[in-house]
């Protein structure tokens, strides 16, 4: 097992990587506050984790609630489904929320703690990819409104974050590639020798090669570790996380939650924001070419679906929490690991990049 930590100072928390270590209460026990203890999960996961997760906390008062599967079901009403449970067994503000899930049960499951009783404590139990390299780490917590991704919700850190590897031996190739969308992520924004690595490694990474998986989901932890440590709360170098985001969400959304899994949104957001920064003259066509090629090796789409036209994207991008004074702010790259955020560019250039960037 290897451990990194989240530098936030008194609020500060472990990220714990490795095989088995969901037989490991030792790991959880020290963070759970009070005697009672929520875990959230879903119909997919829980006949595959949910036992296994309860025995961690033997001892305790442990309840369970177990929420539909989907991204489409990532909205306020899913949302209260949990407050219900915890009024009915009237959990107090000492208790501890589990989130045992992908991204979509870290994300409502972190908002349910940041609300209940004006904030609870919580832990991130990820067992998808994308969760284990993203979206358990860092605190951001939500769900989604009909006209906008993630628009509903706070930052909220956990109190440790519990990743057990084994529980990808279960996920499907479609997810498992979902994940890597934000693995190459890491890659593009800030770290170009994880690219060169990423490059090479691709394929077993798809083969689900153990240890070169350990290595991707640490290292891309730790990447996201350092960015959230430098900048908690989104006001300088964390939108870089957003590369390709505000195409992706638009995706997201435009299609109807759960049709377009976020990473496969956001590979052809991460192409799209590729293309403009290239004709901003900043990427070179070597390493827009270099982008395709680990996306495409990855399994992931690198154009937009073609029922989103120029104008849709407009209209969804809009309403983007980047935009500010009514100007879309997109994260662009100078080249391979190196991104930055503008809101002045060509807005020509936006819209050649919606128009030109698509499949042929
Ligand atoms: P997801 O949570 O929908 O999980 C994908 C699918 O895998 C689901 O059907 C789920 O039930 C299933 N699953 C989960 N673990 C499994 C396992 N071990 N074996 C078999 N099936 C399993 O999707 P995701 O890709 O994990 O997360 C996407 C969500 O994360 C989006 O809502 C996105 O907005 C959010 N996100 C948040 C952040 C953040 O910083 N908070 C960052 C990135 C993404
Ligand atoms: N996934 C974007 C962030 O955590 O900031």
């Amino acid at each position: 097992m290897n451990t990194l930590t989240v530098d936030l100072g008194e609020r500060s928390y472990p990220i714990h990587i490795g095989r088995g270590l969901l037989r490991q209460p030792e790991l959880v026990r020290p963070h759970v506050h009070g005697t009672q203890v929520m875990i959230v999960t879903n119909t997919t996961v829980a006949p595959l984790y949910l036992d296994a997760c309860r025995a961690l906390f033997d001892g305790f008062e442990v309840a369970d609630v177990v929420l539909p599967d989907g991204e489409q079901y990532k909205n306020l009403d899913t949302l209260k489904l949990i407050y219900d449970a915890l009024m009915e067994r009237r959990f107090d503000r000492r208790c501890t929320l589990v989130a045992l899930g992908g991204g979509v049960i870290g994300d409502i499951t972190g908002f349910a703690a940041a609300s209940y009783q004006r904030g609870v404590n919580f832990i991130q139990v990820p067992t998808t990819l994308l969760a284990q390299v993203d979206s358990s780490v860092g605190g951001k917590t939500g769900v989604n409104h009909p006209l906008g991704k993630n628009m509903i919700g706070a930052f909220h850190q956990p109190q440790a974050v519990i990743i057990d590897t084994d529980t990808l031996d279960t996920l499907e190739d479609r997810q498992l590639s979902a994940g890597l969308a934000e693995v190459i992520k890491y890659g593009l924004i800030r770290d170009a020798e994880f690219f060169e690595y990423l490059e090479e490694r691709l394929p077993d990474l798809l083969a689900r090669d153990k240890g070169q998986l350990a290595y991707a989901i640490e290292r891309s932890c730790w990447n996201k570790a350092e960015v959230v440590a430098a900048d908690e709360r989104e006001a300088g170098q964390r939108a870089l996380l957003n590369l390709g985001h505000t195409f992706g969400h638009a995706i997201e959304a435009g299609m109807g939650y759960g049709n377009w899994l976020h990473g496969e949104a956001i590979a052809a957001g991460m192409m799209q924001a590729g293309y403009m920064s290239h004709l901003m003259g900043d990427l070179s066509e070597a390493d827009l070419q270099r982008m395709k090629a680990a996306f495409e090796t990855a399994r992931l789409p690198v154009y937009p679906p073609a029922e989103m036209t120029p104008e849709r994207f407009m209209e969804l991008m809009a309403g983007d929490k980047k935009v500010q004074a009514g100007r879309i702010r997109l994260v662009l790259l100078k080249a391979i690991g190196q991104a930055y955020v503008s809101g002045d560019y060509p807005a020509e250039l936006l819209q050649r990049t919606l128009t030109e960037w698509r499949a042929a």
